[in-house]
């Protein structure tokens, strides 16, 4: 049977394996070390949660959330990462991973949650109707990015 709870501090090193998982599937960039000093640093973080999908003791999914604020719409919430390990797919585990990341930023005063999706991501796993299905909408808006790196 699969639980859902929120990662504790103490869990970076399943936090960091689950991400690393995702991110090698993916092509994502980041190192098994890197994406482990990523995870104790997002778990220290109060505006942060991350929600882990069990079974017995291992971990096949995982959703993150970070929480912000914004004159337009007030203190707002991101879904950052999402996924559920292949052999565990279409059971309902990601649905459940939202729900209880958007409970839980509802409980911090969050009156929406976004999700960025990539045009890969789309192609990959259609992520753009996958999301429309839970109560997502596209209100057509453009995420336009800026290296502050090297100037
Ligand atoms: C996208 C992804 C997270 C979905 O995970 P999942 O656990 O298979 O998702 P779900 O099981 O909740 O939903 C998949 C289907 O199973 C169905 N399903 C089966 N049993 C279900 C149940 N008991 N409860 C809810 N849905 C169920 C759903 O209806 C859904 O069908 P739909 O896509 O036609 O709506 C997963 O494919 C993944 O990890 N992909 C790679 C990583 C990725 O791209 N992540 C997104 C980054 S933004």
């Amino acid at each position: 049977m699969i639980s859902i709870r929120r990662a504790a501090p103490e869990d970076a090193p399943v936090l960091g394996g689950i991400i690393s998982r995702f991110f090698a599937e993916e092509g994502f960039p980041g190192t098994p070390d890197e994406l482990l000093a990523k995870a104790g640093m997002f778990l220290a973080e109060s505006a942060n949660a991350a929600f882990l999908a069990t079974e017995e003791d291992s971990v096949v999914g995982v959703a993150t959330v970070t929480t912000t604020f914004g004159f337009e719409v007030g203190r707002y919430a991101e879904l950052e990462d999402l996924y559920v390990a292949p052999g565990h797919r279409s059971a309902g585990v990601a649905s459940s991973l939202i729900e209880a990341a958007a409970a839980w930023c509802r409980s911090q005063g969050c009156g929406i949650i976004e999700v960025v999706v990539t045009p890969e991501g789309d192609q990959r796993h259609h992520l753009t109707s996958w999301y429309l299905r839970r109560g997502f909408s596209d209100e057509g808006r453009h995420i336009l990015w800026r290296s502050l790196g090297d100037d």
